[in-house]
C-alpha cells in the first residue's frame, strides 16, 4: 500500500513542551511538567479539536498518560488514542486501557496479539510502524486532524518524513541539561548538512512565563 501525500491529507500538528535547552524529560527519561497552566489549556483545547492523538510506546511506558481532554483545562470530545507499539509492549496497567476514549494500538505485521481491554489493534509495519500507511488507514477512518504528542523518536519520524503541517514547541523557562536527556527531536538526526530540515517560523507568543513557537515546513 503506497501512501500518496497529495491525495490523503490529514492535518498533522506536532506538539511538545521543552526546556530552554531543548529537553523534553528528565535525564532518566522520567516525565517532567514543562507546560504552565495556560499551555495545558492550549494543549487540551487542541486535543478537543483533533480527531486523533498519536504517541509512541515509550511515552506510554514512561509517562503513563491518559491522552484525554482534562476538564480542568478544556472541554470537548476526546480524540481517538493511537499508540505506535510495534512489539505490543503496552503495560497492562496503562491508563490508555481505561476505556475513557477509543484506543487503537498499532502493532507490527507479525507481532503476537494480546488480550488487552478496551483497545483495538491494527497491523502496520515490520521493524517499526509504517507512518505513511498508518496515515492512509487513519484517513479511511475519517480522521482529518491529528495531534502528535511525542516522544522524541516519534516526533523525529514525522519531522524526518516531513509529514506535518504545524510544529508547536512550548519553551519553558528552565534548564534540564544532560547529554542523554530526551530532546524535541530524537532518532538518527540528519547526518548531511544539506538535508537538515528548514522550518518557517509562523508565530511566537509569550504564554505566562514561557513562549510558544509555531512553525510550518519551509519551502526552501
Ligand atoms: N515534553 C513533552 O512534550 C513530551 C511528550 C511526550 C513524551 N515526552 C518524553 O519523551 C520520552 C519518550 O520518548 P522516546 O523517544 O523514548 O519514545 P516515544 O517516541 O514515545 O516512542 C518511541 C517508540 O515508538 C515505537 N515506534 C514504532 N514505530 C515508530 C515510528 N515509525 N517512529 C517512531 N517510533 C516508533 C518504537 O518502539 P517499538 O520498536 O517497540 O515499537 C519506538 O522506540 C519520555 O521521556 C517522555 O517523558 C515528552
Amino acid at each position: 500500500m503506497d501512501y500518496h501525500w497529495k491525495n490523503v491529507k490529514p492535518y498533522i500538528i506536532l506538539n511538545c513542551a521543552s526546556s530552554a535547552d531543548g529537553k523534553i524529560a528528565l535525564p532518566n527519561r522520567k516525565k517532567i511538567e514543562l507546560s504552565n497552566t495556560e499551555d495545558f489549556e492550549r494543549v487540551h483545547n487542541l486535543r478537543a479539536k483533533c480527531d486523533a492523538i498519536i504517541v509512541g510506546i515509550n511515552t506510554v511506558i514512561e509517562d503513563n498518560p491518559n491522552l484525554t481532554v482534562n476538564e480542568k483545562y478544556a472541554s470537548g470530545p476526546n480524540p481517538i488514542r493511537i499508540i505506535l507499539d510495534t512489539n505490543y509492549r503496552t503495560p497492562q496497567n496503562s491508563k490508555i486501557l481505561n476505556g475513557e476514549s477509543e484506543t487503537i494500538i498499532i502493532i507490527g505485521d507479525k507481532t503476537v496479539d494480546r488480550k488487552l481491554p478496551n483497545v483495538k489493534t491494527f497491523r502496520c509495519g515490520k521493524e517499526e510502524i509504517n507512518i505513511e500507511n498508518l496515515l492512509q488507514y487513519l484517513n479511511q477512518l475519517n480522521i482529518n486532524n491529528i495531534l502528535v504528542e511525542g516522544g522524541e523518536t516519534v516526533i523525529w519520524s514525522f519531522l524526518e518524513k516531513k509529514l506535518f503541517n504545524e510544529l508547536n514547541i512550548f519553551i519553558s523557562s528552565v534548564i534540564v541539561g544532560g547529554k542523554e536527556t530526551p530532546s524535541i527531536a530524537g532518532g538518527k538526526g540528519f547526518l548531511d548538512r544539506k538535508k537538515i530540515l528548514n522550518l518557517e517560523l509562523n508565530k511566537f507568543k509569550q504564554i505566562g512565563d514561557g513562549i510558544l513557537l509555531t512553525y510550518s515546513k519551509s519551502n526552501n
